[in-house]
């Protein structure tokens, strides 16, 4: 069947905002497309053959930040924050896996959400519900929650200004093994794990100082690749950045490295699926505990025909109490498709809950048990866990409930920032990388 950039409007669209005025749509669209891209196909390729090594468990994979970005967020310190935490961890799972980390961030990008209903219900007022800042605005008035096209020109700005700082940093040594003292977070001195963390990076410059010493000569660490990912949830957003490159003969959504479909937007005849059958780059899918083992096979026929290596990846989200009884048969139903698929856990989604005082959170150790029992099924079965996915920031956060400082509901209210997901704070993520470089023992 034909695809193109546009195939998917012949498709039902789910999650998509209803914008009053097709022509202004169709107008920031057009000067979307007209726009340079944000990433480059090499790059793309690059990453791809990356995710085909993790797929043999020959690296492994860290994606991660925001559940949702927000244009305000776009702020210096705070990308500095987040890319340091994911830095930080990156080491952390090098030492302890002893394998390379693929760091890919959920940035510069990841501004549409997926929501559970079209409209917001307050007091008997219903508004369109905020479906994040590539969309329309949070507070609760009708101008604020009228969908915006032209905010897809200032998403298309933040996440070149974002990749823009982050390249910079990247480029000037900021993420070199040999200075892991650029991304000390002001806090660490005092974390319970800081003294773990410092041993590691002692571990890891030991390591390259050893190598160099019988290589003869330094070893490049400077340039670290640093990758992008986001939801390919907002179409027209996700379409007008879609290029076909003759040299390749191929398309490549140039938004970003590394998108992935959602677990709402996953139905194999979906329009999302029909977009995203159609891009060269490396893909990735969320599948929950409602996804079957047809529709799993479906989606692995329409997206990867070829078995290409490093092309589909499953970002499996079953949470803690429901890990056991999916994964063995998602494992097995892939299995019989005889392709090849990179496996990814993401412990968040699945375990997300409210409290009494209707915050939303998650616990730390669902978290970890999500994780052990992944590596424990994924193991069994044959198969290799060669990523996780997790929703964090730098920053000193109060979302997630527990960690090693033993945060409680009580605590929730002091630093509840998040737009949409609770996160994983500094220490909390950190912690978690620990666990994983540990193998996740209960003694550790
Ligand atoms: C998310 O990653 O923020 C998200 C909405 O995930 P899922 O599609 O797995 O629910
Ligand atoms: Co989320």
């Amino acid at each position: 069947m034909d695809w193109s950039p546009t195939s998917w409007q012949n498709r039902q669209a789910a999650q998509q905002p209803l914008y009053r005025d097709p022509a202004r749509l169709q107008a920031a669209v057009a000067e979307l497309s007209r726009l340079p891209p944000l990433v480059t196909s090499w790059e793309i390729e690059e990453l791809k053959a990356r995710l085909a090594q993790a797929q043999q468990g020959k690296a492994f994979l860290l994606q991660g930040g925001d559940c949702a970005e927000s244009f305000e967020e776009c702020q210096s310190e705070i990308i500095v924050q987040k890319l340091k935490i994911l830095l930080q961890m990156s080491l952390v799972l090098t030492a302890g896996m002893k394998k390379p980390v693929i760091r890919v961030g959920r940035m510069a990008g990841q501004y549409a959400k997926p929501r559970s209903a079209d409209e917001e219900v307050r007091e008997g007022q219903s508004l369109p519900s905020f479906r994040g800042d590539l969309v329309n605005r949070s507070a609760f008035v009708a101008e604020d929650r009228e969908p915006d096209p032209t905010l897809m020109l200032r998403g298309y700005e933040r996440a070149a200004l974002t990749l823009n700082f982050v390249r910079s940093l990247i480029d000037g040594g900021f993420a070199d093994l040999h200075h892991p003292e650029n991304w000390d977070l002001d806090f660490v001195g005092e974390s319970a794990m800081a003294a773990e963390y410092h041993k590691l990076v002692k571990t890891v410059s030991d390591s390259l100082e050893f190598f160099e010493l019988i290589g003869g000569e330094s070893i490049e660490t400077q340039r670290v690749e640093f990758y992008t990912c986001h939801e390919g949830l907002h179409l027209p957003y996700e379409q007008a950045q879609t290029r076909f490159l003759p040299h390749r003969k191929s398309w490549y959504n140039l938004t970003t490295h590394f998108p992935w479909i959602g677990m709402r937007t996953a139905d194999p005849d979906s329009a999302h699926v029909e977009y995203f059958r159609g891009i060269r780059n490396p893909i990735a899918i969320k599948i929950g505990v409602s996804a079957g083992n047809d529709q799993l096979q479906k989606l692995i026929e329409y997206l990867n025909p070829d078995n290409e290596p490093g092309r589909l990846s499953l970002i499996t989200r079953f949470g803690a109490a429901q890990v056991d009884e999916h994964l063995p048969r998602v494992i097995e139903a892939v299995q019989a498709t005889g392709t090849h698929v990179l496996w990814i856990c993401d412990p968040m989604h699945g375990n997300t809950e409210s409290t009494r005082e209707g915050f939303k959170t998650r616990r730390f150790d669902n978290i970890v048990e999500e994780l052990k029992a992944a590596f424990r099924i994924h193991r069994d079965a044959g198969t290799i866990l060669g990523g996780v996915h997790l929703e964090l920031t730098g920053e000193n956060v109060t979302e997630c409930v527990g960690g090693a400082r033993g945060l409680g509901e009580a605590d929730l209210a002091r630093a509840y920032k998040t737009q949409v997901d609770p996160r994983l704070n500094y220490e909390q993520a950190m912690e978690v990388a620990l666990r994983i470089a540990g193998q996740l023992n209960d003694n550790h």
